[in-house]
């Protein structure tokens, strides 16, 4: 079955006020003016109401609320025709620390969205990663595709992997009319400090040598978020239901690379970082083949030269210092607690 030409009205965005959720809701407010805007969010230490600060109050408004909550998803969901699903635990490290939270808003939360999409027949598109194809080796020509088994290595991909394989019963069961899309590393503004590319241009900022875990050897997939919105909106207008896309654009790079990238970019030495103990089970590499959507849907990344993006970035935090600087010492906290 095919959605072509589907166009939203009103979409519910889950997780609206995090990183990813944020930019695509930005996107739509800035490209498709005419598509109200439900932002349900928890405000978790990761959600943040700023960052969807400025958009028309007619156009978006800002559910303050738990996934979780059966009887909220009752009261907003009827009045939608697209959920976006964005809200979940994202991080790694976080993960490994205390895997709980994961599990149950993951997991339990994509049910619970679930459930209340197929009651009143709302069209769904699920955000993943590409973390749940667990990782290649690092001299391995390969690239994930849709056909990649399914292997997480953290309890943050082990959940999204419950959460797509949750989304595949609901389409096939319940007849849901559901997509996936499992996406590589983003960046760009409005990114928790707790992530790579913010940690380390705050801790540059604040005068703290940057932290790069085991060899640095570790090769990331990276797409600016903006790019992730634009191919979240092909898939939710012309996806075809009951499918799956992977999204990424070809920007392979290794993290010492990136940290050297980084610390150029800022005025500092290349080599002024310090090393700390690696993540444990850490995945050595991700890489994407976007094959599939660029050819079915004609999508393609722009923002495909990482340097102008990484200068943009840097930029971008440099003159939002008010905005970051609240979760830095928490955040560097979390990670002294977690011994890193
Ligand atoms: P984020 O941590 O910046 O934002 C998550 C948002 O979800 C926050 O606003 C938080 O308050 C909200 N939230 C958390 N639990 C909630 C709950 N129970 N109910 C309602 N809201 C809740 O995450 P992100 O980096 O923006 O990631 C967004 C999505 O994209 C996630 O599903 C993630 O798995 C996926 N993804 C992320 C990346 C990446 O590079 N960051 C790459 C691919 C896919
Ligand atoms: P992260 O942004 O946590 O994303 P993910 O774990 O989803 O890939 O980390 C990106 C890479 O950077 C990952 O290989 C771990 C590494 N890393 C560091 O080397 N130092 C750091 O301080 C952080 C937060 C991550």
């Amino acid at each position: 079955m095919s959605e072509q030409g589907f166009k939203p009205k009103h979409i519910l965005a889950t997780g609206g006020c995090g990183f990813i959720g944020a930019n695509f809701v930005r996107y739509v407010a800035r490209n498709h003016p005419d598509v109200h805007i439900t932002v349900l969010d928890k405000l978790t230490y990761a959600g943040n109401p700023a960052n969807i600060d400025g958009l028309p109050q007619s156009q978006v408004e800002l559910v303050i609320g738990d996934i979780c909550d059966a009887s909220l998803l009752e009261r907003i969901v009827p009045g939608c025709d697209a959920i976006v699903h964005f809200a979940a635990e994202s991080h790694n490290d976080n993960s490994i620390f205390d895997p709980e939270p994961f599990i149950r808003t993951n997991v339990e939360g994509t049910m619970r969205l679930l459930e209340a999409a197929c009651k009143y027949d709302v069209r769904f598109h699920h955000i993943s990663t590409d973390e749940v194809y667990g990782d290649l080796a690092l001299d391995d020509p390969a690239r994930f595709d849709e056909n990649s088994p399914y292997r997480p290595s953290s309890p943050y991909s082990a959940s999204k992997a419950a959460s797509d394989h949750l989304v595949r019963a609901w389409t096939r069961t319940y007849g849901l009319r559901a997509t996936i899309s499992n996406c590589s590393n983003n960046y760009g503004p409005y990114q928790h400090v707790e992530k790579f590319i913010p940690r380390q241009i705050t801790s540059i900022m604040e005068g703290v040598r940057p932290k790069l875990y085991g060899t640095g050897e570790n090769v990331r997939d990276w797409i600016h978020t903006e790019d992730h919105s634009s191919a979240v909106w092909e898939i939710l207008t012309r996806g075809r239901i009951g499918e799956t896309y992977l999204i990424g654009a070809d920007g392979e790079m290794s993290n010492i690379a990136v940290m050297r990238m980084i610390l150029r970019l800022m005025g500092c030495a290349e080599d002024a970082f310090d090393w700390v103990r690696d993540r444990p089970g850490h995945d050595r590499r991700y890489a994407i083949d976007s094959s599939k959507l660029r050819t079915e849907l004609g999508w393609k990344p722009v923002r495909t030269d990482f340097e102008a993006g990484l200068q943009a970035t840097i930029a971008w935090y440099v003159a939002n210092r008010a905005w970051w600087e609240p979760a830095k010492a928490a955040t560097e906290a979390r990670y002294r607690a977690q011994g890193q």
